[in-house]
């Protein structure tokens, strides 16, 4: 396989404090659209997800549990796993920071920093902030209630002063504007990018790496007094996972440099500043792209514990089922942006979108074909079909990848999904202007032409949204008798090929009883 036809995409690992909820099922959701594209646009892809299980945040929770820290962290992180199986998660692994080939990794990488002269012995005394395991600059902070000093991300900070090894980061700040200006789409979105490139600009101080106020995380080698700050141990997660320390491994060589870190908002100076500087501070090659997607809302407030108004997605693909939620999240909001969950929103997609283009589309046809042809592929007349108004929006469908490939390789999913469903409407009303339970008595071989047309354009939409609703395409796809092995990218028309290649459907293939796909969302279902 040619090396540009690999792909290398990584989550954040997840704190094992939280329960998960709708923030990181859609971090990891966004991942699994890629993945998932990517390979049936056939590449040989490597997904990464796991848990973030050290530092003292989670040393804290574990003490509130009562239990070890690896005993809570061994409970907790299943969790994220149940949640990747409940979503219908692709990923090939899912590594936790306790894995010993993990804190193998995090002390290799340290130790190669060290060597090359980047790390130093001092001491820090400054202000911290454990809900984000972050240091925070004294300008940064504001006063909250009873005097407290706040950080801008809204969590309490705390003195603290400690021997500390740092990381020389301040010596990184040009390489790191160097670097930016050479890969101008390492940081995505654009606005994101600049607010980057202006923290960079105001200049870098050195980092914080090691502390001794706790225990639970990666000994610093050859001076265990000290824990490895956490953000150092996870953020190596991203090659731990593709074999370093050994970098001639085939899984290194293979996968390494990421083709894309997927990240919140909230974190990306951790890996658009620190990661890039720690990985050229080691010698090792950078990652090409970082995205930052934006927050969700719950009807209109702020996601948190102590309001209560945590989404767990559990429990919403109960209510509305898997790939309507898995459609919604990259539906409704312009990828990037943040973005707000409603009840009323959810239906109106499920309702609308699904139920009335994409579902009633694929019932109409193959309801018609089960009725009209014998429950086959009808065939398509050879000649003058070009005259039917379905067939402007074959050629349409046929025309949809190349732009789909566009839109998802910029991650705008919202607006690969928009792009399908302006053909998808197209085709709802082709089937009206075709009539084809009209041409049934007048034009009998009119009607299967149009018939076939219409199941070769679904086809197309199937094998497409594969990545976003993957039981419901292949459902789809089974009704449609498409063999498993011909649902990649590669079996769509090619622009080359005439008008129905070898790939298309062929007319005389048995096909079951149609079913709904989509069914509407009826209001007193969700009580
Ligand atoms: N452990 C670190 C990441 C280390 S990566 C080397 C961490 N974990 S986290 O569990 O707090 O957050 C993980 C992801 O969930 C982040 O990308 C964050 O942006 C995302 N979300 C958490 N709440 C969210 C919303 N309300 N909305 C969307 N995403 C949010 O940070």
């Amino acid at each position: 396989m040619s090396a540009d036809k690999r792909y290398y995409i990584t989550t954040p690992i997840y704190y094992v404090n939280d329960v998960p909820h709708i923030g990181h099922a859609y971090t990891t959701l966004a991942c699994d659209v890629l993945a998932r594209f990517k390979r049936i646009d056939g590449f040989d892809v490597h997904f990464l997800t796991g848990t973030d299980e050290h530092g003292q945040k989670v040393e804290k929770s574990a003490a509130t549990a009562g239990v070890k820290p690896q005993e809570f962290t061994d409970r907790v992180s299943q969790n994220f796993r149940d949640l990747a199986d409940a979503m219908n998660y692709s990923h090939d692994d899912f590594i936790r920071t306790t894995e010993e080939r993990h804190i193998e990794a995090s002390q290799a990488i340290w130790t190669k920093l060290k060597e090359n002269g980047h790390i130093y012995l001092g001491s820090y005394a400054g202000w911290y902030a454990v809900r984000d395991e972050a240091f925070y600059d004294e300008s940064e902070l504001t006063e909250g209630e009873g005097g407290k000093k706040i950080a801008p991300s809204g969590a309490e900070v705390e003195w603290v002063e400690e021997p500390s090894y740092f990381f020389d980061l301040s010596k990184w700040q040009k390489p790191l504007l160097q670097f930016y200006e050479d890969n101008p789409d390492f940081i995505a979105p654009r606005s994101r990018r600049n607010e980057v490139t202006s923290f960079v600009n105001g200049g870098l101080r050195d980092l914080s790496i090691s502390r001794t106020s706790f225990k639970w995380g990666v000994p610093v080698p050859d001076d265990p007094d000290h824990i490895m700050y956490v953000w150092l141990d996870a953020l190596t997660n991203y090659i731990t996972a593709v074999g370093y320390p050994d970098i001639n491994s085939d899984a290194f060589s293979k996968h390494w440099p990421a083709d894309l870190h997927m990240v919140g908002k909230d974190i990306l100076r951790f890996h658009a500043v620190y990661w890039p500087a720690f990985l050229m501070g080691a010698g090792i090659d950078v990652p090409k792209r970082v995205f930052a997607h934006g927050w969700w809302t719950n009807e209109g407030q702020k996601i948190s514990k102590s309001v209560g108004n945590i989404i767990d997605p559990n429990e919403i693909v109960d209510t509305y089922g898997l790939d309507q939620v898995r459609y919604f999240l990259m539906r409704e909001v312009p990828f990037g942006n943040d973005g707000d969950f409603s009840h009323r929103a959810m239906i109106s997609r499920i309702n609308s979108d699904l139920a009335n283009d994409l579902g009633n589309l694929c019932q109409r046809v193959l309801s018609m074909i089960h009725k009209n042809c014998d429950a086959q592929l009808p065939a398509c007349q050879s000649s003058g079909i070009e005259n039917l108004p379905v067939y402007s929006t074959l050629t349409d469908a046929q025309q949809l990848l190349d732009t789909v490939r566009g839109h998802v390789d910029n991650q705008a999913f919202h607006e690969a999904l928009e792009e399908i469903w302006r053909v998808v409407r197209d085709a709802n009303r082709t089937v009206d202007e075709s009539a084809p339970w009209t041409l049934r008595k007048t034009d009998p071989e009119a009607m299967a032409s149009v018939l076939y047309i219409l199941a070769e354009i679904i086809r197309h939409f199937a094998i497409l949204l594969q990545p976003f609703m993957p039981e419901s395409c292949a459902k789809i796809l089974d009704q449609l008798a498409v063999p498993e092995d011909a649902r990649g990218f590669k079996h769509l028309h090619s622009a080359d090929g005439t008008d129905f290649d070898d790939n298309a459907l062929s007319a005389g293939t048995p096909l079951p009883k149609p079913e709904g796909v989509f069914p509407r969302f009826v209001e007193d279902d969700a009580a």
